[in-house]
């Protein structure tokens, strides 16, 4: 295998049909609702780098830490010869565990972005010589095809981007982890924890308003691949805590009635002034919560470790229990 190869797993008309799809279904319910995975185009991926070295997105920095002080344990247990990570992003973390994994293959690193994984997969085999860099274009919601890579297999999925999911939707993803997943395997999974909420509403409502552009930016990806008429000044960054589900959710407001056209989709969208269009909710945990779920799923957490109520790793590896007959 050449040191860096990367495969698109879903041809290109797919992937519009999803957007066009989603658009569709999410801005003709009520209340509208987009899904986050949107918001990433090369643009949406350089602003939410800034996002991460914004002083009041504690995640990143708090995750950068915790792997720094886990990733010599994380190694020692999984003995990894491939690390596969969803949502990798630029990959920036994930280096501290890359260093730590002494027999490491292979690096799969998946994610919607091209620009991303291109920026990143060239870095890290400039940086890693003989590193394997296979990236995966593709969505992790919609099923999952691996390359055949050497085992033990750690598959990391960090920055809490497991948050981003409806509970319904991260059923499915773990559903499909553990499929994947054999004996010896293990998932590391990121999650932000549940904590006060002035804190959590600064994380998502920014100073310098570099959050605000990018909850904007999936209006910008619509007027350019849907040819929609979006105006971006038209509409309301807006943050809130809903106590009951422990989530952020991140919408968007409309400042006037409007109707904004969408052509590609034969659409006319009507807005109310103060209408708010949800573009993403982002799930805070307890560490029960994650035991708890990942068991109903076949995945035993074995190791957890947080920094305070920032946030937590948790190590999981398939249960030796019968798997999918536990109860649900
Ligand atoms: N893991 C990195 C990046 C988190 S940002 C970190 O912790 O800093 C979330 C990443 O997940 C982005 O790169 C985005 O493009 C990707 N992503 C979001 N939804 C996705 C999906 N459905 N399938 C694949 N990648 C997705
Ligand atoms: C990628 N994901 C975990 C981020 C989050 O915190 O939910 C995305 C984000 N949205 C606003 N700021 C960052």
């Amino acid at each position: 295998m050449s040191p860096f190869l990367i495969t698109r797993t879903l041809p290109e008309e797919t992937t519009d049909a999803a957007l066009r799809a989603d658009v569709r279904r999410g801005l003709t319910r009520t209340p509208k609702t987009l899904p986050p995975k949107w918001f990433y185009d090369a643009h949406g991926s350089d602003l939410f780098e800034k996002i991460t070295e914004l002083p009041e997105y504690y995640p990143a920095r708090a995750e950068r830490e915790l792997l720094i002080a886990s990733s010599a344990d994380i190694a020692a247990v999984t003995g990894a010869r491939t690390l596969i990570e969803l949502g990798s992003g630029s990959s920036e973390k994930t280096r501290h565990l890359l260093d730590a994994l002494a027999d490491l293959d292979t690096y799969v690193p998946v994610d919607v972005s091209e620009s991303a994984l291109t920026r990143a997969g060239h870095a890290l085999v400039e940086q890693r010589p003989g590193l394997n860099v296979h990236a995966l274009i593709a969505d992790f919601t919609t099923g999952l095809a691996l390359p055949g890579t050497p085992g033990p297999r750690l598959l990391a999925f960090l920055g809490s981007t497991i948050g981003n999911l409806l509970p319904r939707e991260r059923a499915t993803l773990l559903s499909s982890i553990r499929s994947l997943l054999s004996p010896g395997d293990a998932l590391l999974l990121g999650t932000d924890l549940v904590k006060d909420e002035p804190s959590l509403i600064a994380a998502y409502d920014d100073a310098a308003g570099v959050t605000a552009a990018f909850n904007k930016n999936v209006l910008s990806v619509l007027n350019r691949e849907l040819g929609a008429d979006f105006d971006l000044d038209a509409f309301e960054h807006v943050v809130r805590w809903d106590a009951e589900n422990e989530w952020i959710e991140m919408r968007l407001r409309s400042r006037t009635d409007q109707t904004v056209k969408i052509p590609a989709l034969g659409l006319a969208v009507d807005f109310a002034a103060g209408e708010e269009l949800r573009t993403e909710v982002s799930a805070k945990f307890r560490q029960q919560v994650v035991r708890r779920e990942l068991a109903l799923w076949g995945l035993e957490l074995t190791h957890w470790w947080s920094a305070g109520q920032l946030c937590g790793l948790a190590l999981a590896q398939p249960s030796a229990a019968p798997w999918p007959t536990q109860g649900r």
